[in-house]
Order: structure tokens, then sequence, then C-alpha cells
């Protein structure tokens, strides 16, 4: 049985699209049932749209606390029936209830080599940094934000002269491929988050 996976997003889904043209693959083991974006204008939700795969998208504007709003999403994650959540540039905090619900079962992307370079602009601090290597990390999700064990990491060189943007596009190039590699060893079971992490 293939895993059933929803994606939330709040932008333009590039991670999102790698991740659906992956599970068009026969064999692939998850399948993707839903996106979910925070911003009802997110572009991504229109890629996904293009790929017959369901959307929805609430502004966590419309809600007085983050519970409220984690609790909607926890019920749009409901009616898909979805086994596992991949966060893919969702720009949302999420409430401590809400993510020790999904610990073991909620993973996300980070453009760094996590634990260096954690929360904004990750690529900068590399740059900041005086860095000669750089990268992203699929990595699971804990209450500490950006703080979950790693599970894949890809490295990228920096080079004389890259700027946030260069840089940007050399890991984004790198993301796409090792994001739907992580799904899949985390949709087989092949990866799980160490016991000590989970808080029950
Ligand atoms: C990616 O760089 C991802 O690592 C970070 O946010 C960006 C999202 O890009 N968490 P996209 O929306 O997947 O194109």
């Amino acid at each position: 049985m293939r895993k059933r996976v929803a994606i939330l997003i709040s932008g333009r889904g590039s991670n999102m699209s790698a991740l659906i043209g992956a599970s068009r693959q026969r064999d692939y083991p998850a399948e993707i049932v839903g996106v979910f974006s925070n911003r009802p204008d997110a572009p991504g939700l229109a890629s996904a749209a293009d790929e017959g795969v369901p959307t929805a998208s609430r502004s966590h504007k419309d809600f007085a606390t983050r519970e409220a709003f984690d609790d909607h999403i926890q019920t749009v994650l409901d009616g898909w029936r979805a086994e596992i959540v991949c966060l893919a540039g969702f720009m949302r905090i999420f409430s401590i209830p809400f993510a020790e619900r999904w610990t073991g079962r909620m993973l996300n992307i980070h453009p760094s080599l996590l634990p260096r370079h954690k929360g904004l602009h990750p690529q900068q601090q590399a740059l900041d940094a005086g860095n000669i290597e750089s990268g992203c990390t699929v990595h699971w999700v804990i209450p500490a934000l950006d703080d979950g064990p790693a599970i894949m990491q890809a490295r990228v060189p920096i080079v004389p002269g890259d700027t946030a943007d260069s840089l940007s596009a050399r890991i984004l190039a790198e993301e796409h491929e090792l994001y739907p590699r992580a799904l899949a060893i985390v949709a087989r079971g092949e990866a799980v988050l160490p016991a000590w992490h989970h808080s029950n």
C-alpha cells in the first residue's frame, strides 16, 4: 500500500512539484493526496491543481490562535486521510500539540546543512559564515524549529562570486532530487524517528 502524503506549502511549491512528479513513478511508495497552503494566493496551489492533486487553502489570519489554525489543518488532513505530512516551504510554526501529534510522521526540507544555519535566509547565513560548502537537509519535524534529526542531506560547493541567489539555485536543484528520495525511504519504513524524540 502506498502511503498517503499531504504537502503543506506557502509559496512557489517547486519541492511540492518534485514530490508530485516522483509520486507518478511506478513503484514509488507514496501518493500525494492533497496540498494545503496558508496563503490562498500561493503559486504552488495552481501547479498542484494542474497536476490533478486536491488542494485546500485558508489564511492563518482567519484564526484567533495558532491552535485554532492548526486544528483547521488537522481537519483538512483528516479529510485526506493523510499518513505523512511533508512541509515544502511552509512558513508557519506549529503549536506544540499539532507538532507532537505528527512527530515521526512529518518531514521538512531546509536549504542548509543542518544543524548549521537554522531559520531564515540560510543561504546568506552560509555565505556570511565563509563556508566553502552548503546544501540541503530533509529532517524530521519535532516541536523545536528546524531541530529534528536529519534523514538525508545533499552537499553543494560554494564558489567565488556566489550570491544568495546563485547559491539558492544550486541548492534548490539538489532539493528536488533529495526530497523524493527521503520521502521514499520514510514511506517504506526504512527511516524512522529515534524513539527518544517522541513525547508519548
Ligand atoms: C526551499 O528552499 C525549501 O528548502 C525551503 O523553502 C524553499 C521552498 O521552495 N524550506 P519551493 O516553494 O519548494 O519552491
